[in-house]
This record gives structure tokens, C-alpha cells and sequence, in this order.
């Protein structure tokens, strides 16, 4: 992870938000580059689920609506993480992704050591040392065995076991609170007047838009069963413990599908077929498919509503995590707004001639997450031979060129010859009308290669004297293979076309 958050500043893709102020925990700026591929990410997707599938729609809704949407959604009274405070520490976390572990010597248990998601033995065994310490017992060995596969949920805890837990950076036991709820909405106010009428929330997803929206979108009278209606935007969440760069942020963006199917439809099939597209879709962008593996969350840890849900996971740099929920919802968000606004929710389905509220499946996948999987996968250190041909080591992003930031460089030869610097410059205007290139002349030709590879440009197309001497042909190096060949400048076109728009 520190590789890639290095390497996201030093070359402008991502940015801590208010750096200039000591930054701003959980915001995130998207630079020159990021700003590119978080906008290729979310191009791909649209023209993939929305613009090349019959049976879907756009929508743009707004990030502030009426405040009883989100009463409507469960979302006022129940969109909460459990808050555990460490007395001691100051320092705050969620009870569900803090752990506890027995501290056993000869048997006794003496105290419970707590730990984060992704703490390592070693550091639990330095905690659970200090209580062995304590009990007077140092020269005892504890039982590694429990310590290491006995830990529970924090949330579970009882208040006996609290009170002789050792929080991760505590300096006694028995320093954190109960856990208790901690709303996630961020709250506004709305208008002139700044009491409580006024209150109104930044929008926690963008699935409430698309339920508001779907009567106007059903009286367009372009749909029928089943269709789908697809957003992408900014959703906000106050985030108790934001971390791990943008995995977890405070103000993120989501690229969300309602897909709303008959009641009598069979869901469970169309749920299969939708973690299917889902998992294609991010092999097609790049992600290896051996790094994506499905999570089915058993039935007692399901939402009240939900029938069923299964969350594509992805191996991130700081461990298996949830990259994209594919949940089936049944008709409860549609029956809610039905029920809270007066309206009737329900469609007339022609095939069947019969009038329901449908039921939805929902793939919700976020942008930030997927540009930190994309990177995480794209991230290689390897050797390649420089201009001298020895063998040099060389970071790279082998992005996709669906993807990519930039599509291409160009590069002259040598920047002083006035007959290569002519052609390059003409050939970069060109591409530029269609991609993003990138034209660089300054340089050995070995550096601006390394330059590019390190921002994962996929190509590079060099002008030399061949070109304006014989036949008019460039060379085109690949990035990942540093393989080049010499092509004309229209199978140069077509080349790059199937690669990044196919
Ligand atoms: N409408 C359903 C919904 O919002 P979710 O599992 O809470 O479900 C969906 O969020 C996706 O949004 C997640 O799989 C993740 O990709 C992304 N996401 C959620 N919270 C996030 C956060 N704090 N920072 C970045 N991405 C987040």
C-alpha cells in the first residue's frame, strides 16, 4: 500500500484532500491523472451497463433530497456503525471490526487483548505480554493457540470481558465504552431557516435517487420488465474509523444498479447472472480473475429485507475486502416510498398482464474502490534491459488500455531534427482529437519510455528516421513486453481503437 500511495502523489494521481492544512482524514483529491482514470473507470462502466444494454437507463439525481426519503429508506432511524471509545487512548473505533482475544496462562484466562482488522501475531502477543506482566506471571507462557483463533467481534463482548480488555492502544485494561450507535449521515440544513425543519442529509448512497426517480423513469413509458436504472455519484458517509487510503473514505462515489424483475421472476438465477456480469466486467478492465472471489453472506446476517446477498471481494493491499455488493432486495424499497409518499409504485407488466411492485437486484460498486483495485493489480516492479541493455529495474502500472490515463506517448527521435519534431507533433494533434497522448521530446528515448510505464501508459510511438526517410512507418513499443514493431500510421490507428475501445 505505501508503494502505491507513493507512487499515487509522486505522480498526481490521488491527493490528501486539504493537504496544504495537514490534510483532512478521509477526503481524498484525484490529480491530473487520477482525475483520468477515475473518469475512464466510470466511462467503462456506463458504456458497458448503460449505452450497450437495451434494457437499461441513466439517471442523474441530486445529492440533496427531500429529508423523508431517507425516513422512507430506514436510513434516519437505522444507517449507523456500533462506536466503541478507548477512556484511555482517545482513539475510536467500530465494534464490528474491532476483535478481542483471550490472554490464557496455564489455563486462566487473565485478560482479553483487543486488535483491529489485520493486526499481526506478533503485535497481539506484545499486548497480551504487558497482562501476562501484570498478573505478576513473566516468566508464563501464554497460550499462542487461543490468542491467535479465539477472537470474537467486539460487539459481543460482554461488560465482564470489557472490562479486562487491553484496547490496541491503551496503557491499562478496561478503558473502552459500550459500543453504541453512530449515525453515518452527514447532516445539512436547508434554507433561510436553521432550525430543525431544516435539517435535510447528504445522500449515503445514490440507490435512494433511482427508487424516487423510478415512477417518472416508468411513466417515460420506455421500460418494461425486467430493466434496470443505473447512477453514478458522490455518496457521503461520516465514517468512524476511515482508512486504508481511499478504500474507506468519508466522501466517495458509487456507480449503482436498480434492476427491478417480476415478482414471480426467478431471482436466485437472476442474482447468478448478475455476479457473473459483475465479475466479467472487472476481468475486462483489467483485475485477474483468480483475485475476485464471492462472499455470500449467511441468511442470520442478512438485512431484514434482503433475500440474498453476495459481495465480490477483491485481494487489496491490506487484505481480502468487499469491492462490489450484488444484493437482492426484494420490493422493500418501493413498497417503503410507496407506502411513506402516497404513490403507487406498481408497473402494468405486458407479458404477464398483471400490475406489482417490482422486486430489485442491486449491484452497488464503488468508483474509489475499484481505481484502488485497479491499481493494486496494475502495480508490477520489474527488470528490463535500458538503451545500453543492461538490465534495469522499473516500476509499472499495467493498466488496461481501456483504462489507462494516458493512451500514448509520442515521442520524436531527437527533439532537435525539425523533420521528426514536424511529423511527431502532427501525429500527437491527430490522436489527441480521439485520446488522451501525451507528447514528450525531451530526453533519452530509454528515460521517456521509464516515464511513461511508471504512469501506465500503454503504448509509446517513436518517430525516427525511418519514418521520414523510407516508408512512413513508427515504431509502437508496448509497455508490458517492451517489445517493439513498426507499423503505418493507419494500422496505428486501428490498433489503438481495438485496444481501447474495444
Ligand atoms: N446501495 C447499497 C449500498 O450502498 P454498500 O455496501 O454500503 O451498499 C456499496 O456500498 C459499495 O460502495 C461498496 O461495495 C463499496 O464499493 C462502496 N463504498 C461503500 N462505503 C464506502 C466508503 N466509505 N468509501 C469508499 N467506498 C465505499
Amino acid at each position: 500500500m505505501e508503494d502505491i500511495v507513493g507512487l499515487c502523489k509522486r505522480r498526481g494521481f490521488i491527493f490528501q484532500s486539504s493537504e496544504i492544512y495537514g490534510g483532512y482524514n478521509g477526503f481524498y483529491d484525484y490529480g491530473p491523472l487520477g482525475v483520468e482514470l477515475r473518469n475512464n473507470i466510470k466511462q467503462a462502466w456506463w458504456r458497458d451497463f448503460v449505452q450497450r444494454r437495451d434494457d437499461m437507463e441513466g439517471l442523474d439525481s441530486t445529492i440533496i433530497m427531500h429529508p423523508k426519503i431517507w425516513k422512507a429508506s430506514g436510513h434516519v432511524d437505522g444507517f449507523s456503525d456500533p462506536l466503541v471509545d478507548c477512556k484511555d487512548s482517545k482513539k475510536r473505533y467500530r465494534a464490528d471490526q474491532l476483535f478481542f482475544t483471550p490472554v490464557i496462562i496455564d489455563g486462566e484466562t487473565l485478560g482479553y487483548v483487543a486488535f483491529v482488522e489485520g493486526t499481526d501475531l506478533p503485535t497481539i502477543l506484545k499486548r497480551a505480554k504487558k497482562i501476562r506482566d501484570w498478573a505478576d506471571k513473566t516468566q508464563s507462557k501464554i497460550d499462542e493457540d487461543a490468542l491467535a483463533n479465539d477472537r470474537t467481534e467486539f460487539t459481543e463482548a460482554t461488560p465482564e470481558q470489557r472490562e479486562q480488555t487491553l484496547a490496541p492502544e491503551a496503557g491499562k485494561v478496561g478503558s473502552l465504552t459500550a459500543p453504541r450507535a453512530f449515525k453515518l449521515m452527514f447532516e445539512t440544513k436547508v434554507g433561510p431557516l436553521a432550525d430543525d425543519s431544516a435539517v435535510a442529509y447528504l445522500r449515503p448512497e445514490t440507490a435512494q435517487g433511482i427508487f424516487a426517480n423510478y415512477k417518472n423513469i416508468v411513466d417515460t413509458g420506455r421500460v418494461k420488465i425486467p430493466f434496470g436504472i443505473a447512477q453514478i455519484g458522490k455518496a457521503f458517509r461520516n465514517e468512524i474509523t476511515p482508512r486504508n487510503f481511499i478504500f474507506r473514505s468519508r466522501e466517495f462515489e458509487q456507480m449503482e444498479i436498480e434492476y427491478f424483475i417480476s415478482p414471480d421472476a426467478d431471482w436466485q438465477a437472476l442474482h447468478r447472472e448478475w455476479i457473473d456480469t459483475c465479475t466479467n466486467w472487472l476481468v475486462s478492465i483489467g483485475l485477474p480473475r483468480e483475485g475476485i472471489t464471492e462472499d455470500i453472506h449467511p441468511k442470520d446476517k442478512l438485512a431484514f429485507y434482503s433475500q440474498a446477498t453476495t459481495d465480490l471481494m477483491f485481494q487489496f493491499p491490506h487484505g481480502e475486502q468487499e469491492l462490489w455488493g450484488v444484493a437482492c432486495r426484494s420490493d422493500y424499497d418501493l413498497k417503503q416510498h410507496q407506502e411513506h409518499s402516497g404513490k403507487s409504485m406498481e408497473i402494468f407488466d405486458e407479458a404477464s398482464k398483471s400490475k406489482f411492485v417490482p422486486h430489485v437486484i442491486e449491484p452497488s460498486l464503488g468508483v474509489d474502490r475499484t481505481l484502488l483495485a485497479v491499481l493494486t493489480a496494475a502495480y508490477t516492479e520489474d527488470e528490463v534491459p535500458n538503451d545500453k541493455g543492461t538490465v534495469e529495474k522499473r516500476t509499472v502500472l499495467k493498466f488496461s488500455p481501456k483504462i489507462a490515463p494516458v493512451k500514448a506517448a509520442i515521442f520524436p527521435l531527437l527533439k532537435n531534427k525539425p523533420e521528426l519534431v514536424e511529423v511527431a507533433e502532427k501525429l500527437y494533434k491527430k490522436l489527441q482529437r480521439r485520446w488522451n497522448v501525451f507528447y514528450d521530446a525531451s530526453g533519452a528515448i530509454g528515460r521517456r519510455y521509464r516515464r511513461q510505464d511508471e504512469i501506465g501508459t500503454p503504448y509509446g510511438i517513436t518517430i525516427d528516421f525511418d519514418t521520414i526517410e523510407k516508408d512512413g512507418t513508427v515504431t509502437l513499443r508496448d509497455r508490458d513486453t517492451c517489445k517493439q514493431r513498426r507499423v503505418t500510421e493507419a494500422e496505428l490507428i486501428d490498433f489503438l481503437e481495438e485496444q481501447i475501445e474495444g
